[in-house]
């Protein structure tokens, strides 16, 4: 039905309706003082959802931007980097580090694992003299659902003397991610996941120990160059023109996160999943990820039931119930469906999706007890 499209998948996310409205003004000078209004309170307001004393800037750029703008203010030809890769979004950092020039090492374990802090130590332990300048990683691995245990790592990179830097892309604002707290050096997220915004902007902050190691950077990059973006933060300007209508969006967005209370959102977002994992177990369906302790609360990958193909499943799901859920990527292809719960989201559409899921399976011919998934979901979220 024309209009009626309802995204489940890990970003872009739903938008609010009064974000979209808050979009849908005339653009706004970037240098007059009304913007600069809008930028102080989003300033403000990003430190809150990073959990950070630390400035985040903002790029006009997706989440890949402040990937980069991540690594191209640290590394120099030649530097060594340890990446932990869990699957593509984590592995790109990887690409991006060697793309700049870094003797890369990965640590590397199956889609549907975790990094095991104990394998990153036995690593960093042996690096006496003490040649890893940093340690990429995800704190949520958007391809597969799965979620490091950043805490830890971090604790770990920490006490080697590396920095870590961390892609917080598809956790920020949904998982909790205590920037200071857990002393990780770079955070990087994306406007159209957890902050109910549409794709266009990405944020970056950096811990002092980061900064101190960006003044080694020989050739930082030009446009995400972080002094000249920082120096605009604490302006409450940009360096360069900006995504005004998103910025403005932004604000609406972050405000909302602020009423509801962090704490909260990321209680949402925990109850959803697990209420959406226990349906799909009702409905006899395998999740990609077993081990619950490391299940990400914002992406659920599926497997299809045998005989029946993600294809199809995801065609009925978007052609007869206006919904859209993600295929797997690369190797996953077909092989897995995403369904994200990231946002925007409450239980009415947890049980629109569990329910229509059902429902596509029926026509599909799958043999399971109609309803069971809805009855689960619905006993789950009643008492949790
Ligand atoms: C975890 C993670 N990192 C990075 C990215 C890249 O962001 P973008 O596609 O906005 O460049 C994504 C996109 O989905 C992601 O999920």
């Amino acid at each position: 039905m024309k209009d009626k499209s309802f995204l489940m998948i890990p970003g872009p996310t739903p938008v609010p309706e009064s974000v979209l409205l808050t979009m849908a003004k005339h653009p706004i000078g970037h240098r007059s003082s009304e913007f600069s209004k809008i930028l102080e309170s989003v300033y403000s307001d990003l430190k809150y959802v990073f959990q950070t004393k630390n400035d985040v800037i903002v790029y006009t750029a997706s989440g890949t931007g402040a990937m980069d703008a991540a690594l191209s203010n640290l590394i120099n030809p030649g530097d060594k980097v340890l990446s932990l890769v869990i699957g593509n979004f984590s592995q790109r950092l990887a690409k991006i580090s060697t793309a700049l020039g870094a003797d890369v090492e990965i640590i590397e374990v199956e889609p549907s694992q975790a990094i095991n802090p104990m394998v990153l130590k036995e690593r960093l332990d042996k690096d006496i003299n003490k040649e890893i300048k940093l340690v990429t990683l995800i704190q949520n691995e958007t391809s597969t659902g799965v979620t490091n245990d950043v805490k830890t790592l971090v604790s770990i990179i920490k006490e080697h003397g590396a920095l870590s830097v961390v892609d917080g892309v598809t956790s920020i604002g949904a998982i909790d991610c205590k920037m200071d707290e857990w002393g990780i050096d770079v955070l990087i997220s994306g406007s159209q996941k957890g902050f109910m915004v549409p794709p266009g902007l990405s944020f970056l902050a950096a811990s002092e120990k980061a900064w101190e190691v960006h003044k080694d950077c020989k050739r930082p990059d030009f446009y995400f160059n972080w002094d000249t973006n920082r120096k605009s933060v604490l302006a409450n300007s940009t360096a360069f023109t900006p995504a005004v209508n998103l910025i403005a969006g932004l604000k609406t967005g972050l405000e909302m996160i602020k009423e509801e209370g962090l704490e909260n959102v990321i209680a949402r977002h925990t109850k959803l999943s697990k209420g959406l994992r226990t349906a799909l177990k009702a409905l006899n369906l395998k999740l990609f990820v077993d081990d619950d302790k490391i299940a990400s609360t914002t992406i659920t990958a599926v497997l299809p039931p045998e005989g029946i193909s993600v294809p199809d499943i995801r065609k009925i799901l978007k052609n007869d119930y206006d919904i859209e859920v993600a295929n797997g990527q690369n190797a996953l292809k077909d092989k897995i469906f995403r369904i994200g719960t990231l946002g925007f989201v409450s239980e009415r559409d947890v049980i629109m999706v569990v329910g229509a899921l059902e429902a596509t399976l029926y026509k599909l011919g799958y043999k399971f007890e109609l309803g069971s998934g809805v009855a689960a979901l619905i006993k789950y979220l009643n008492n949790n």
